[in-house]
């Protein structure tokens, strides 16, 4: 009987609600917290229907199709190019007050966003200004590292969460613990420093870096170097504002504020440069505004190895470019990037008389993740792999055993090696493998690792590695070692030795 009256009373709403019509016209998002980040709703109607889009803070204007009408309601997808962007649709109801409430589910966040009536005006500004790209040229004059970039990064331990008085104490952390002295001398704040536009399009740092030059000149009177982060598209992987529209405007800003590392990181440049010719050219563009500056500023390329970034990321200015998606702080993350994802080795080193280097993502090391022996094995294949060595860790705040890690000499010499050879696996199995890196002086680094779930002891076949050992050096252990003590290693679960090779002959 009540299941009765409860289908007669909603057979009612839905006949109330059949004359009703979705509603048409321009609507600015609320800004909110939720993702993705919409900011602009236009929906139309003319005789052949309705249609309309959705600005995207990273994808700008992406149209309604697959629409669907109920009542009062319009249900739709997004579509990004020929690519669907949420897999169930979104769906767009009247609200109070003439406004809209937008509802959906993106991924594994669902968002209920309000947004009210927007005159023309206030609609148009939030249009992007058309980014016109050049054509290829190889950049001359920015700066390139000779050997892999060694420093801090605020990313994987603060996230956005980064500000000007934490900045400062772990330049003196760098300092105190002898970090800079083992040659980490970037501190770079990746995204999360970004605030507005002023009246004449120059980038203000938002309200956690009160006075970016300043803070430059803190880090550099402790012998330091400061990075910023920054993006092609219009608004960074965290939602902050990126130089798309303002490049030239934007290295000239960071070199008058005495930055001295610039990572630049694709995301929303994703929707507006999809072609290896574009992101080429858009990469070039911040080169070329880099280098315009007379600043030395290294160019860190972030595009997560897309097209093949390391045959072509030294001719657009790069030093560094990601061969990689993003690494987490565990040992599946970072044995998946360090044992497969490094990149091709020939573009690390010099090439054409410009050194560059392949960049597989910063350190975990210290943040907590993985176990002691699996950050030793992340140290030691960063080293072997010629990798930059950006810290991800509070360096304020580390254990001696992850300093140690950090400042082992001898492992750091086998990354900087001059020569800038990559190191390759010579040998593997289904748990162990055995890679070797030439180096400057005629030695070979013997990166040995041990991939097993439990402890082994992992034998060497000097033969096939080419070598016949007159010196071996452990270089964890600072100590030399014998040919028998070498030839058969106890290493603990996903743990690691590196030996430095002499040949005889
Ligand atoms: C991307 C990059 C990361 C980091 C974040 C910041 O995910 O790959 O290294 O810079 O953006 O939002």
């Amino acid at each position: 009987m009540k299941k009765l009256a409860m289908l007669t009373l909603s057979g009612f709403l839905y006949a109330a609600c059949a004359h009703a019509a979705p509603p048409t016209g321009g609507y600015i998002v609320e800004s909110s917290p939720d993702m993705p980040g919409f900011t602009r709703i236009v929906v139309s109607k003319d005789k052949t229907g309705y249609s309309g889009y959705v600005t995207s803070r990273w994808y700008g204007d992406l149209p309604m199709k697959d629409i669907y009408i109920e009542g009062d309601s319009l249900s739709f997808h997004l579509f990004n190019g020929n690519m669907r962007v949420p897999e169930y649709p979104i769906r767009i109801t009247p609200a109070k007050d003439g406004g809209v409430r937008m509802e959906g589910r993106i991924w594994d966040s669902s968002f209920d966003l309000s947004a009210y009536p927007g005159d023309a005006a206030q609609l148009k500004a939030l249009d992007f200004p058309l980014e016109h790209l050049p054509p290829h040229r190889v950049v001359k004059g920015v700066y390139h590292a000779k050997t892999p970039p060694m420093g801090w990064s605020s990313w994987n331990k603060f996230a956005d969460t980064i500000d000007d008085r934490t900045v400062r104490e772990i330049a003196d952390a760098m300092v105190s613990s002898g970090l800079r002295d083992a040659g980490y001398v970037y501190v770079n704040i990746d995204d999360g420093w970004q605030g507005e536009r002023d009246a004449n399009g120059v980038l203000q740092p938002n309200a956690k870096f009160p006075d970016m030059k300043a803070l430059a000149d803190y880090v550099h009177a402790r012998g330091l170097k400061l990075g910023l982060y920054s993006s092609p598209g219009p608004k960074s992987c965290a939602g902050y504002a990126g130089s798309y529209g303002h490049i030239a405007q934007d290295a000239k800003t960071y070199a008058a504020w005495s930055v001295d590392y610039l990572k630049y990181d694709l995301c929303s440049g994703e929707a507006f440069y999809h072609t290896r010719d574009k992101v080429y050219a858009t990469y070039q563009q911040m080169g070329e505004a880099l280098a315009a500056t007379g600043r030395p500023i290294l160019y860190s390329l972030c595009e997560y190895g897309r097209f093949d970034v390391g045959s072509w990321g030294r001719d657009v200015g790069g030093s560094l470019w990601r061969t990689t998606g993003d690494i987490e702080d565990s040992y599946a993350s970072m044995a998946k990037i360090g044992f497969d994802k490094n990149g091709i080795p020939n573009h690390t080193g010099l090439v054409n008389g410009v050194s560059g280097f392949n960049d597989p993502d910063m350190l975990e090391i210290g943040n907590g993740g993985m176990s002691f022996d699996e950050y030793k094995t992340h140290m030691s294949l960063w080293a072997m792999m010629t990798a930059p060595l950006i810290l991800g860790n509070d360096v304020r705040t580390m254990t001696p055993q992850t300093l140690s890690l950090l400042t082992n000499k001898e492992i750091i010499a086998v990354d900087q090696d001059r020569l800038g050879a990559q190191g390759l696996p010579a040998i593997k199995d289904a748990t162990s493998e055995v890679w070797t890196k030439k180096l400057a002086d005629g030695s070979v680094a013997v990166g040995v690792f041990n991939r097993a779930d439990q402890a082994a002891v992992i034998h060497i076949d000097w033969t096939r590695l080419g070598l016949m050992p007159a010196a071996i050096r452990d270089l964890w252990a600072h100590a030399d070692l014998g040919l028998d003590q070498a030839s058969a290693l106890s290493l603990p679960a996903h743990g690691a030795a590196m030996l430095r090779v002499r040949s005889a002959g």
